[in-house]
């Protein structure tokens, strides 16, 4: 049965297989026993490896042991959960932060607390699928705007049945495209149509904003509408989610979110590790101005040699090939120069958008941005891709 689904995948370039990454996450991993370049990892301030944060997670598990034993409300919230939401909210300027196992576990628990069954969507197309399905499970209706188009947006709430709650959900860094929504003009119309506008910055988290607090902070639109999540799992280089907001809003989602009540706690290792990487953000801003220096080198090394790119403002740089199996070729052929850049195909990107998903990190020495570069030049040109 699941033979032809396969057959059908592969036959449109579509089919997609694991790596076997035999090192710690960082600018050189060792793939199939040869050593390479990554660019291609979400940890970018290069924390998943960082010492302190090792040391956190070794003490936690000396002290409080590798699992929690339960769901956070039965007996699983243990002293670090506790400590890493009081850091949270203190990071993010909020009263109060609520983790989560994921970030996709984040999104399921909280749109559906969010939009309320009679409530209606307003999403971005391009949202991220941890939203899309968190929407289709709130059973609110859904609406899709362009990407971006607030004018798009606001023809859609003209048209909204009256007198129902509205939400509005967008992507603080948007993952496969690296560009940032219109936050500003967003927040004002969900203050006009007395909606709450979600920010999903999973990406924007530790990456944007003077001190790495955001998009919401990059934009300087911190209000009450606007609900803050965020991921544990990218630049701060550990796993989970998060939820800020209000001390009773925190309290509505401890007592309604499914997510958060059916699932067992996340190993305190992992939040006192998450707890020590918001220390890090804050003590070491080097790490962020070194990932933005990095962001600006490989992006006008791409621009220069004729790359299609994305109206990318991020450290995710992504090359439009648009054919799926050229993607593909070109992931293969910078491979055999040994730099790691997987193809990014349909259906996570729109059918006719494939692209190589660049990323760069605090991490990578003007070198390593060089050879890479120099890499995608040679393989696109013997592509034809430029
Ligand atoms: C925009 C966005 N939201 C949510 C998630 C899910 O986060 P996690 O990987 O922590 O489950 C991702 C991860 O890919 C993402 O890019």
């Amino acid at each position: 049965m699941w033979e032809t689904d396969l057959q059908k995948l592969a036959r449109d370039h579509h089919l997609r297989e694991l790596s076997v990454m035999a090192s710690p996450s960082g600018p050189l991993m060792s793939v199939k026993g040869q050593s390479t370049l990554l660019f291609a990892s979400n940890n970018y301030l290069g924390l998943a490896n960082h010492p302190l944060l090792k040391q956190a997670a070794q003490k936690a598990i000396e002290q409080f042991g590798v699992g929690a034993g339960a769901s956070r409300l039965i007996s699983g919230n243990l002293l670090p959960h506790h400590d890493l939401e009081l850091a949270l909210a203190q990071f993010t300027h909020t009263e109060a932060a609520l983790t989560f196992s994921s970030g996709y576990a984040t999104n399921l628990g909280v749109i559906p607390r969010l939009a309320k069954t009679d409530g209606i969507i307003f999403a971005d197309r391009l949202c991220h699928a941890s939203l899309i399905d968190a929407c289709r499970l709130s059973r609110a209706t859904l609406r899709v705007f362009h990407h971006n188009d607030v004018d798009h947006l606001q023809s859609l709430l003209t048209k909204r049945p009256l007198k129902r709650p509205i939400l509005f959900i967008t992507e603080g860094v948007f993952s496969m495209n690296g560009d940032l929504p219109p936050l500003p003009e967003l927040a004002r119309l969900a203050e006009e149509f007395e909606a709450i506008l979600l920010v999903d910055d999973a990406h924007g988290t530790g990456v944007m904003g003077p001190t790495g607090r955001g998009t919401i902070e990059h934009f300087g639109v911190e209000s009450a509408n606007i609900h803050h999540m965020g991921t544990l799992s990218k630049a701060l280089g550990v796993s989970g989610g998060f939820m800020t907001g209000t001390k009773d809003f925190i309290a509505y989602l401890i007592n309604t979110s499914r997510s958060f009540i059916y699932s067992t706690a996340p190993p305190p290792a992992m939040a006192a590790a998450a707890q020590m990487a918001i220390q890090v953000i804050q003590q070491e801003p080097e790490r962020r101005a070194r990932l933005w220096q990095n962001r600006e080198l490989m992006y006008q090394g791409l621009i220069a040699m004729g790359c299609h790119m994305t109206k990318t403002e991020s450290p995710i740089l992504p090359i439009i090939v648009n054919d799926p199996s050229l993607a593909l070729e070109m992931s293969h052929g910078l491979q055999k120069h040994g730099i790691y850049i997987p193809a990014i195909r349909p259906p996570t990107v729109p059918k006719g958008t494939s692209r190589l998903r660049v990323t760069v990190m605090s991490e990578h020495s003007i070198e390593q941005i060089g050879a890479a570069l120099e890499a995608i030049q040679q393989v696109g040109q013997s592509l034809k891709i430029f």
